[in-house]
Order: structure tokens, then C-alpha cells, then sequence
């Protein structure tokens, strides 16, 4: 199957792809993110396996770089393993290059968020070279990578607890020459090192709170946290609230220091980090 408009490679677009398919097909897709030489899109469902085929094909004819083109179903809370089919060509792994860093990802087995990448972007700048930091839900590298290397911290402890996730980490950290990152395989519950932090980022949004006394263990006297979690605008205050309450429980003094909305997550829904100081 082909489709029947020109539209030039360079200047692809969704719009663009729409309009190519327009004799086709009622192209419905939000966006796409492209990973290397890898387009991921999540399709409405309902398109016939012709008409899967076509937009996939179409894209890798059209696009600058996508090779191979993975329809994303659905993803899972905890490990965030995606469902996901490919559409068209066959290589799935690719290197993804951002903010001077390489990752190694395949998003047919991990997930990658392209809303994140302006805290990915803060979180190369917010550490310094006598830190240590714990990154306690790592994945991939994505806020380690960019902070081992450009805040050049003493150490990095990452933490991953699915092992396709920390198998791209560990290789992740040797691409990027990284000396000061220690990668970690398990449940950050159970193998987050004590009292060594003066950093714990905590980039994970299902029921964040459950890892809190963890976060709080893994720092020395002092430290800061970059809590993560969903919420509405409404129910915000109240929700800092109740986190702060939870980290008074296990440290003498919490005090958030600044609150950063990353994205939006659902409708009304958004995603939120407290850069909180505690004091044991
Ligand atoms: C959505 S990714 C977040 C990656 C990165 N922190 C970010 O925010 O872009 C969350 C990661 O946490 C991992 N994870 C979930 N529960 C965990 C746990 N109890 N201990 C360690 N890692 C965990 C998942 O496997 C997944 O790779």
C-alpha cells in the first residue's frame, strides 16, 4: 500500500501525515515521539491491520528519521511496561540523543516520556560536584544520565527494579562514560542505601507516598527530595499538605522549597514535583 500525496520528508508533520492519508483515511493520533530512528504513536483504536500498515509505512516514507514505527496501546502503573505493535520496519532499539546525553531505549519493553523532558533539563543543573545523589525509580537513565553529567555529582545511586529497564540503564551509564553512577537492581524499598543522600529524586507517580520513609532514610542529617506525584489544581494545597505531614513523621523538619507542575497527565490531571528540605 502507498499513499498518494507528496508531502516532503523535511517538513513532516502530523498535519502533514494527515493530509497525506486524507485520501485513505481519517488519521486519528494526538502527536508522536520520535526515539532515534524509532516513531512511537498511539493510534485511536478501531484502524483495520491494512490501515495500520499504511499509516506506518506512510510515516517511514515521509518522516526524516523514523525507520520503524510502534503503535503504544496501553502502558502499566508500576514497571511501566508498554503494549505495543510494531507498524511498520522491524529494529525497535534505537539511541535517542537529548540535552548532550545518549539513551539507549527500546519502547516496545520501557517507557520514555517526552512531557518530562523539561525536568529531565532541571535536574542536569540542580546537583554539584560534593553531592551524593539516589535516583530511587532510575528506568533508563532519564534524570540520572543528565544529572551525573552536567551536575557532576560525587555519586549517583540509580535504582530500577524491572530488569529490561535497568539492562538499558547499565549500558546507558557506560555510553555516556559515566564513572560516578552506581546502578542498582531492585525494589528501592529494599536496596536504597541509608544515610548517604544528599539528594533523593523520586520520579514515580502511582501512591509516591508509600516510598517517602525510604526517600527520607536515604538522606544524611539533611537533604532535599524532588517528590513526584499527580494532581488536580483544586486538591493541590491540601495534597502538599498531607505530604508534608507524612515526612514530619520521619524527619524533624520538611519544607517545600518549590513546587514545579511538569505536564498534563489527564484531563484536569497534572503532574507535579515538591523540591521538599527536610531536616532529620
Ligand atoms: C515512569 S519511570 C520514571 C523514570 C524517570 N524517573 C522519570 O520520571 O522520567 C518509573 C520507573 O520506576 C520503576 N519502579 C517502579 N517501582 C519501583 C520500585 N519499587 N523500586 C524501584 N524502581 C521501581 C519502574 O520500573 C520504572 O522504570
Amino acid at each position: 500500500m502507498s499513499s498518494s500525496k507528496q508531502v516532503p520528508r523535511r517538513n513532516l508533520s502530523v498535519k502533514g501525515l494527515q493530509a497525506a492519508l486524507a485520501d485513505q483515511l481519517d488519521l486519528r493520533l494526538s502527536g508522536w515521539e520520535i526515539l532515534g530512528s524509532v516513531m512511537v504513536v498511539s493510534l485511536d483504536p478501531g484502524y483495520s491491520e491494512n490501515e495500520k500498515t499504511l499509516i506506518g509505512e506512510t510515516i517511514v516514507r515521509l518522516h526524516p528519521t523514523a525507520e520503524t514505527v510502534v503503535n503504544r496501546m496501553s502502558i502499566d502503573d508500576e514497571l511501566r511496561e508498554p503494549v505495543t505493535e510494531v507498524i511498520a520496519g522491524s529494529k525497535t532499539e534505537s539511541i535517542h540523543v537529548e540535552n548532550g546525553c545518549k539513551y539507549r531505549i527500546d519502547p516496545t519493553k520501557v517507557m520514555f516520556s517526552f512531557g518530562n523532558k523539561e525536568e529531565r533539563e532541571r535536574m542536569a543543573t540542580v546537583s554539584s560536584p560534593n553531592e551524593t545523589v539516589v535516583d530511587m525509580f532510575s528506568c533508563v537513565g532519564q534524570f540520572t544520565l543528565p544529572l551525573a553529567k552536567h551536575s557532576r555529582p560525587r555519586k549517583v545511586y540509580a535504582v530500577e527494579k524491572n530488569p529490561a529497564a535497568f539492562q538499558f540503564l547499565k549500558e546507558n551509564i557506560v555510553l555516556n562514560k559515566l564513572s560516578n553512577v552506581d546502578p542498582l537492581l531492585g525494589d528501592c524499598r529494599e536496596v536504597c542505601p541509608t544515610g548517604v543522600a544528599d539528594r533523593v529524586l523520586m520520579g514515580y507517580l502511582f501512591e509516591t507516598e508509600r516510598f517517602l520513609p525510604t526517600a527520607i532514610k536515604a538522606l544524611k542529617k539533611r537533604g532535599t527530595l524532588h517528590y513526584h506525584f499527580n494532581c488536580t489544581e483544586e486538591k493541590l494545597e491540601g495534597k502538599i499538605q498531607s505530604v508534608l505531614k507524612l515526612a514530619s513523621e520521619h524527619a524533624a523538619s520538611a519544607k517545600v522549597s518549590k513546587t514545579v507542575k511538569v505536564k498534563s497527565y489527564a484531563p484536569k490531571m497534572y503532574h507535579w514535583v515538591l523540591d521538599i528540605d527536610i531536616e532529620k
